[in-house]
C-alpha cells in the first residue's frame, strides 16, 4: 500500500468516527473530550479519573475549589517560613508535602473544604448538573421561629458528599498517613458545615416583618481559612494503632504515654514533626527561605531573625517616587510636587 492510500484510509476512518460521534449525540462527544482531558490531568488517582470521566462538568469546579484552597493557604502562611509551597510530587492538589506534618494537615483540610465550597456554590448558581438548591428546605415552614424557608438554600450536603467521594478517593494506601489525611479532610469539611449561615428577609408593609423567609448560605472562604489556621496552631500529634493480628493501622490515637484518647473530629492531626523549613530539602519538601522578604523591625514570624534562620539578610535600597501636595489652581489645572522616599527591603541570605 502506498503512503498516499494509507493516509486516505486513515482520513476516511477519522471522518467516519466523527460522523459516528455526531449520530451518537452530544454526550459521546463530551465523553470523548472528557476522557482525553481526564487522562491529561496529572496526579489523578484511578478512582478520581473515573469520577472525572463520568462528571466532566464537575472537574472544572473541583479545580476551582482546589485553587481556592491553595490561595487561602498561601494567604494564611504568607509570613511563615513555610509559605504553602512544596517541592514534591505534582498532583491535582498542587505539590504534595512528603512529611506528615502540621503543614500537610492544614493543606488537606483547606483543600477538602475548598472543593466542598466550590461544588456547593456551583450548585446554588445552577452551573453544575445534578444538583441545585437544597430541596429539603424549599417551601417548609419553621414552626418554632415563625419563618418560612425561601430563596435558594445552599445544598451543602451535596458539596460535602462530593468532596468526600472525590478528595478522599486518592487515599488508596493503607498506612498511617492515609488515616491522617482522611481525618484532616473531614476536619476541613466539618469547619465548612459549621460555618453555614442563615440569611433572612422580611416581607410586609414598610419593613414590618409580617412574614419572614430564610435560606442557608455559604460562609466566606477567608473565614474558614482563619478557623483552620487556629486549628493548625493547636494540631495534635497522633500515632497509628494497629489491630494485633493484621499489621495495618486501623485508627489514630493521641501520641502521649498512657493516653488512649482518639483525636476529636474538630482537631487537625499530624504524625511527624515539621522540619524547620530553613534550607531547601527535597526529602522533606522544604523550599527553604533563601530570597524571602523579611521585616527587620517586627518581632513576628516574618522578622529577619526568624525568617532567615540566623543566616542574615541582604538589604536592597530603592527610592519610591510619587506625586504629592497636589493643588487645584484656578483655572483649570492641578499642580503637584514630586516626592521621593528611600526605602529598604530585606531578603534572606
Ligand atoms: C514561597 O517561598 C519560595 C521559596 O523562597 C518562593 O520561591 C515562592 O515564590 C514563595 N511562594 C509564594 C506564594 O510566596
Ligand atoms: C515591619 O513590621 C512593622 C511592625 O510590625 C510594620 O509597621 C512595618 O510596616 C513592617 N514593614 C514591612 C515592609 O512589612
Amino acid at each position: 500500500m502506498s503512503r498516499k492510500t494509507r493516509r486516505w484510509i486513515f482520513h476516511f476512518f477519522l471522518c467516519l468516527g466523527i460522523v459516528y460521534l455526531k449520530i451518537g449525540g452530544l454526550s459521546s462527544v463530551v465523553a470523548l473530550g472528557a476522557s482525553i482531558i481526564c487522562n491529561k490531568i496529572p496526579g489523578l488517582a484511578p478512582r478520581q479519573r473515573t469520577i472525572c470521566q463520568s462528571r466532566p462538568d464537575a472537574i472544572i469546579v473541583i479545580g476551582e475549589g482546589v485553587q481556592m484552597g491553595i490561595n487561602e493557604c498561601q494567604f494564611q502562611f504568607r509570613h511563615g517560613r513555610w509559605n504553602c509551597s512544596a517541592l514534591g510530587e505534582r498532583t491535582v492538589f498542587g505539590k504534595e508535602l512528603r512529611v506528615g506534618s502540621k503543614e500537610a494537615a492544614f493543606t488537606y483540610a483547606i483543600i477538602a473544604a475548598g472543593v466542598a465550597h466550590a461544588v456547593t456554590a456551583a450548585c446554588t448558581q445552577g452551573s453544575l448538573s445534578g444538583c441545585g438548591c437544597d430541596k429539603e428546605k424549599q417551601g417548609f415552614y419553621n414552626q418554632e421561629e415563625g419563618w418560612k424557608w425561601g430563596g435558594c438554600s445552599a445544598d451543602v450536603h451535596y458539596g460535602l458528599g462530593f468532596s468526600k467521594v472525590f478528595v478522599d478517593a486518592r487515599e488508596i494506601k493503607q498506612n498511617a498517613r492515609t488515616l491522617m489525611n482522611l481525618h484532616n479532610n473531614e476536619v476541613g469539611r466539618k469547619v465548612l458545615e459549621k460555618g453555614m449561615r442563615l440569611e433572612c428577609k422580611c416581607h410586609g408593609v414598610s419593613g414590618s416583618c409580617t412574614t419572614k423567609t430564610c435560606w442557608t448560605t455559604l460562609p466566606k472562604f477567608r473565614q474558614l481559612g482563619y478557623i483552620l489556621k487556629d486549628k493548625y496552631n493547636q494540631a495534635v500529634h497522633v500515632e497509628p494503632v494497629r489491630a494485633s493480628r493484621n499489621k495495618r493501622p486501623t485508627f489514630l490515637k493521641i501520641k502521649k504515654p498512657h493516653s488512649y484518647r482518639k483525636p476529636m473530629d474538630t482537631e487537625l492531626v499530624y504524625i511527624e514533626r515539621s522540619p524547620n523549613y530553613c534550607e531547601a530539602d527535597s526529602l522533606t519538601g522544604s523550599m527553604g527561605t533563601q530570597g524571602r522578604l523579611c521585616n527587620k523591625t517586627a518581632l513576628q514570624p516574618n522578622s529577619c531573625d526568624l525568617m532567615c534562620c540566623g543566616r542574615g539578610y541582604n538589604t536592597h535600597q530603592y527610592s519610591r517616587v510619587w506625586q504629592c501636595n497636589c493643588k487645584f489652581l484656578w483655572c483649570c489645572y492641578v499642580k503637584c510636587n514630586t516626592c521621593s522616599e528611600r526605602t529598604e527591603v530585606y531578603t534572606c541570605k
